[in-house]
């Protein structure tokens, strides 16, 4: 069994006590946020989903500072489920503790902060895992098969999109979203999950990168509009074409993978609705229903699996240098915007607070 502290109990912390609930092999015991109103109501949701599961709740811990919860013997493992600017303080206090860390993206602010964690957690063979949770999905593993193999052929080209509507209210409800220093924008809050998607699927080193950003409305500083053209290092150009404004409700995420032999597109609001599963001289598989998948519950089973030794697949290990890759994809975008210049790989350093004083309308 292993034993979950979490800490920050916001709005994703409910999924984590779900999944937490619904896993095989977890268990809740510790809570830590600075409101305690939020650790009441995370430990009644959780006692909600084990009395519908007719699971026994064990009575959870709740602390008056993280520390108190790292140093808890009954916790094996920390889910960080904080504003992201605190990810890597957290999550490097957490493995000093000897605790291996479920990490909410994205995994920090800057290179410096993810370095940090990287190097932690390999210094003190400790798993941090990011919450890239789309990866789960047996429709993207399914994809991720068909590239690996070659029934594509060699992909020439990678495009997502991720056209959501986020209302003034999303940031009023929690002021560090949106804000360079504790946040970045929605590149890197929601774009990252399909950034991730595409870097995963095209599985070459990025080469360089070239971004715009734009400013659509008036209630936060970051971008929301944002466009990202890659090269990959074998010459295979990736496309990255987001927003937050789309009117008046989400319209659109998508991953399409163009390859000489074949084309996978998958999108919809929720990113399940297959628009094409072609390769040439291969029948179309019996394809994996999308709309009723618990990726989050496929993320735990994996990470739980992972830490009790049991044989897993490195498919799913979405760990440092993913989580990394990702940052630094999203980072290069920020950059090359910032500059107005595209940027060649590896960037040696970046930190979402050099944006703060980015004008859109002047560079863009
Ligand atoms: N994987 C996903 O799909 C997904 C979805 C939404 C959010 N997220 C990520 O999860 C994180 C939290 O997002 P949210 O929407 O739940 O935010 P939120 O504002 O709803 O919740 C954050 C919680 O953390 C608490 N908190 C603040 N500082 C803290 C600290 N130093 N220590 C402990 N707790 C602290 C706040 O009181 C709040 O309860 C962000 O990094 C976000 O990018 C991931």
């Amino acid at each position: 069994m292993i034993r979950f502290g979490i800490i920050g109990c916001g709005r994703i912390s409910e999924k984590h006590v779900v999944s937490i609930a619904k896993c095989s092999n977890a268990r809740l015991t510790d809570l830590y946020d600075p409101l305690p109103e939020r650790m009441e109501e995370l430990e009644r949701k959780y006692s909600l989903v084990n009395r519908e599961l007719s699971t026994d709740t064990v009575a959870v811990a709740k602390h008056s500072d993280p520390d108190g919860l790292l140093r808890d013997a009954n916790v094996d493992a920390v889910v960080i489920a904080t504003p992201s600017h605190s990810h890597a303080h957290l999550a490097v206090a957490a493995l000093r503790a000897g605790k291996p860390v479920l990490l909410e993206k994205p995994m920090a602010l800057s290179l410096r902060d993810a370095d940090e964690i990287a190097e932690s957690a390999a210094n003190l063979r400790l798993r941090v895992q990011v919450c890239h949770q789309l990866r789960y999905r047996p429709l993207m593993r399914l994809a991720k098969e068909w590239v690996d193999n070659g029934t594509l052929g060699t992909i020439r080209s990678g495009t997502v999109t991720v056209r959501l509507n986020r209302s003034p209210a999303y940031y009023a409800a929690a002021p560090w979203r949106g804000s360079w220093d504790q946040d970045g924008g929605m590149l890197l809050n929601q774009g990252v999950h399909l950034i991730d998607l595409l870097l995963w699927m095209m599985g070459e080193t990025v080469d360089s990168v070239y971004g715009m950003l734009g400013w659509g409305k008036n209630v936060k500083p970051t971008e929301d509009v944002a466009i990202g053209t890659i090269r990959f290092a074998n010459g295979a150009i990736g496309i990255v074409e987001a927003n937050t404004i789309s009117q008046p409700n989400n319209l659109d995420q998508s991953l399409s993978l163009f390859g000489d032999l074949g084309t996978i597109s998958i999108g919809g609001t929720g990113l399940t609705e297959v628009r094409r599963w072609h390769a040439v001289g291969q029948e179309t598989p019996l394809l994996p229903e999308a709309a009723d998948f618990d990726e989050h519950l496929a993320m735990y089973e994996h990470f739980v699996g992972s830490l009790q030794g049991h044989p897993h697949d490195p498919l799913f290990a979405v760990d440092t240098p993913d989580g990394r890759r990702a940052l630094e994809t999203v980072f290069a975008i920020y950059e090359s915007a910032r500059i107005a210049s595209p940027i060649r790989l590896p960037l040696l350093s970046f930190d979402t607070r050099m944006m703060a004083d980015h004008h859109f309308n002047d560079n863009n």
